[in-house]
C-alpha cells in the first residue's frame, strides 16, 4: 500500500509537475532508543509513534507526502552506545536526520558530532541547561520537550508570588544518568539571585535527615 501510494506521487508529478510542487526525496533517519523497557522512551513504547508520523506525512498527499522516511533503529543504553552506532554507521553512509537519544549524557555526545555534520537532531530528552547554547555544539538540536530550565521558570513565578528567598535543594546524585543532578541544575542556575543550597544523597550516601533539617535550621 505504502509502495502504491508513492508510485501515485511519482505519476502526478510526471503527468502534472506545475500544478503539484510534491518534493520527492529519500530521508535517512537515525532512531536512538534503548531496548530495555524499564526506560520509558524504550523503543517498544516509541516506535509505534514515529511510524505512525511516517506513514500520516506520507498518506495525507500534501507538500510533503514525497519525502520517504526510511526508518533505522539502533539500540542504545544511555552511555555510548548511540555515538559509536553513529560513528560506525556514518563513516559510510551520514544519516539525514537523527530522532533521539534521550540521556543527557549519550545526546551530548552525539548532538555535537551531528552539529558538526549538520545533521538535525529532534529528542525528547536533553533537557539539560546546557543545551540550550545554540551556537555551536548543540546547533543542530531540536527539544520537544520543556527543558528544567522551563521548570526552574516555574519556580521563579512561585518565589516571586509567595515572596520567598531561600530554598535548600535535596537530590539524590546516581553519578550515571544524573537525571536528579541535571533538573536542580536548571534551577541553581536560572535562580542565582535567590539564596540557594543544595544537599545531594547517593546510594552509597544515603539521605541523611537530622543533617537536612540541621542545614535548614542553619540557613533560617
Ligand atoms: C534495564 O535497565 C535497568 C535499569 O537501568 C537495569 O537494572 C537492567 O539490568 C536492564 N536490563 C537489561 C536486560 O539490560
Ligand atoms: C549541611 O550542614 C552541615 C552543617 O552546617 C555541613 O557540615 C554540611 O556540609 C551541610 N551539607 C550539605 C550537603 O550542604
Amino acid at each position: 500500500m505504502q509502495h502504491l501510494t508513492t508510485l501515485c506521487v511519482y505519476l502526478v508529478m510526471v503527468l502534472s509537475p506545475g500544478v503539484t510542487h510534491t518534493i520527492t526525496e529519500d530521508i535517512q533517519v537515525l532512531v536512538f532508543l534503548p531496548q530495555n523497557n524499564s526506560f520509558l522512551f524504550s523503543q517498544a513504547r516509541v516506535a509505534p509513534a514515529i511510524r505512525y508520523a511516517q506513514r500520516r506525512l506520507q498518506a495525507d498527499g500534501g507538500q510533503f507526502s514525497g519525502f520517504r522516511f526510511n526508518l533505522h533503529f539502533e539500540s542504545c543504553d544511555c552511555v555510548n552506545a548511540a555515538l559509536f552506532a553513529l560513528v560506525d554507521r556514518s563513516c559510510g553512509l551520514k544519516p539525514d536526520l537523527i530522532l533521539g537519544p534521550v540521556c543527557e549524557y549519550e545526546a551530548a555526545a552525539v548532538v555535537r558530532l551531528a552539529s558538526h555534520w549538520h545533521v538535525p537532531v529532534i529528542s525528547a530528552g536533553a533537557l539539560a541547561t546546557g543545551f540550550g547554547n545554540k551556537n555551536a555544539e548543540y546547533s543542530q538540536l531540536t527539544r520537544i520537550a520543556p527543558s528544567y530550565v522551563k521548570m526552574a521558570e516555574t519556580f521563579t513565578a512561585m518565589f516571586e508570588h509567595f515572596a520567598w528567598r531561600s530554598a535548600l535543594l535535596v537530590f539524590e546524585d546516581d553519578k550515571q544518568e544524573r537525571n536528579c543532578y541535571f533538573t536542580l541544575e536548571g534551577v541553581y542556575h536560572l535562580m542565582v539571585d535567590y539564596n540557594i543550597r543544595s544537599y545531594q544523597f547517593s546510594e552509597d550516601e544515603p539521605l541523611n535527615t537530622d543533617d537536612i533539617l540541621q542545614n535548614i535550621s542553619d540557613m533560617e
